[in-house]
């Protein structure tokens, strides 16, 4: 094969998928099938992509077509894992959207089937794409902040108004996705919190706020405090409802500091690590020497379209994935726990009891207020989605 052939699987964030592969950009592979149960989308997709693009309406149809050899799945979060099962159970190799899933249990089985086909799978963790995550990431590889000890992440800048939430069945719903700022929108800080500094914590506290600001059933608002195996902790706060929002990733170690915000990374390096400094000195007050540097961001960001030519060039030259898929149940762990530990009203240890999350989000999904009336807001710029870098 010299070129994959790409079939897209849901035209909302999809179409940006697919536009891309098919002005070309990605090199060895092209935009050969498209796929959308509305009319309209298949209506827009006839009159917008390239003719030699194949249209269905039926996934199942597209999927054991064999014109394609890859799906991007881009449709509500529900069914992530079950239309990859049935990409990969017909050999297709496959590229989910955030988040993985809505529930660790089910997503467990996805990452089963990806093991058994042998294919191609990766997750559309479009931030593990920004240099100032992969350096931060780096710098921690690297001991150059020591022993982690806090972890502290803001991230309030993902606003959503009313109309947002008005405009689509299923969202914001128990039974139509699953949870709101959670798994709609965090999922990339999330996956990034974990990824970066390489620990998942012990067990996990969480209040969240359900229709806070919002007119809405799921989680609008939470903040969660996290304890890690070697003593570290964590602060983890989200919400859709604030402006002007923040976004603030604090890591500290036995070494300094380290924090984006606005674009930057910023050291702040002791001289002698904090225990060393703690042994040697008697001078009653003080503290380490401490140097702010702003440390050189090299390199673009390809955003999206980084984690698609990635997963072409996997397929076609076995390149390392910068998103495996089956890493996409750490930060769907994260933020099931958060959940749990306010529906319970207690701690969450981890690993997480998946049958009890799975149990309890049953009994939303019953209560849910799933059919909603939706209100049409017209086209949309799927690039402001993306927000929060
Ligand atoms: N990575 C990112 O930056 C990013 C940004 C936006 C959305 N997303 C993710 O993309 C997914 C879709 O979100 P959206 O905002 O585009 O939703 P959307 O409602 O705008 O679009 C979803 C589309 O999928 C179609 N669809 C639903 N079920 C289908 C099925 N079984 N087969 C074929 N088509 C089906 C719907 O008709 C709809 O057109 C979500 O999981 C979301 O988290 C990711």
């Amino acid at each position: 094969m010299d070129q994959v052939r790409v079939g897209v699987i849901g035209l909302g964030m999809g179409f940006s998928h697919a536009r891309t592969l098919a002005s070309g950009r990605i090199k060895g592979a092209r935009l050969s099938a498209i796929c959308d149960l509305s009319p309209a989308k298949q209506e827009e997709a006839r009159e917008t992509l390239p003719s030699d693009v194949k249209i269905w309406s039926d996934t199942g149809a597209m999927i054991s077509s064999g014109e394609i050899d890859a799906v991007i799945i881009a449709t509500p979060h529900y069914a992530h894992p079950q239309v990859a099962i049935e990409c990969l159970n017909h050999g297709l190799h496959v590229l989910i959207e955030k988040p993985a899933g809505v529930y660790t249990k089910q997503v467990r089985e996805m990452n089963r089937a990806a093991e058994a086909s042998g294919k191609v799978f990766s997750i559309m963790y479009n931030q593990r794409c920004n240099p100032l995550y992969k350096k931060l990431k780096e710098l921690i590889a690297d001991g150059e902040l020591g022993e982690i000890r806090r972890m502290n992440w803001i991230i309030t800048n993902w606003y959503r108004s009313q109309s947002y939430y008005d405009s689509g069945g299923w969202r914001a719903t128990w039974a139509g996705e699953g949870g709101g700022v959670l798994i709609n929108q965090s999922p990339h800080q999330l996956d990034l919190w974990q990824w970066t500094t390489g620990m998942m914590p012990k067990r996990i506290r969480a209040f969240c706020a359900f229709g806070k600001y919002r007119n809405i059933e799921v989680e609008d608002d939470v903040t969660a405090y996290a304890e890690y195996e070697n003593g570290a902790t964590a602060v983890f706060i989200t919400t859709t409802g604030e402006a002007p929002g923040t976004n603030r990733y604090e890591v500290t170690g036995d070494r300094g500091k380290i924090v984006i915000e606005d674009g930057k990374l910023t050291f702040w390096r002791l001289r002698v690590p904090e225990p060393e400094f703690n042994r040697q000195f008697t001078g009653g007050f003080g503290e380490p020497e401490c140097w702010k540097c702003e440390v050189p961001i090299w390199g673009d960001n390809p955003h999206h379209s980084g984690i698609i030519q990635n997963f072409a060039d996997a397929i076609l030259h076995g390149t390392p994935l910068i998103a495996p898929g089956e890493e996409g149940i750490h930060g769907l762990t994260l933020s099931n726990a958060m959940h749990l530990s306010t529906w319970t009203d207690n701690w969450v240890d981890l690993p997480l009891n998946e049958d009890l999350y799975y149990e309890m989000l049953q009994e939303r999904i019953t209560h849910s207020s799933a059919q909603k009336t939706v209100k049409e807001i017209g086209a949309v710029d799927m690039s402001k989605t993306f927000g929060s870098y």
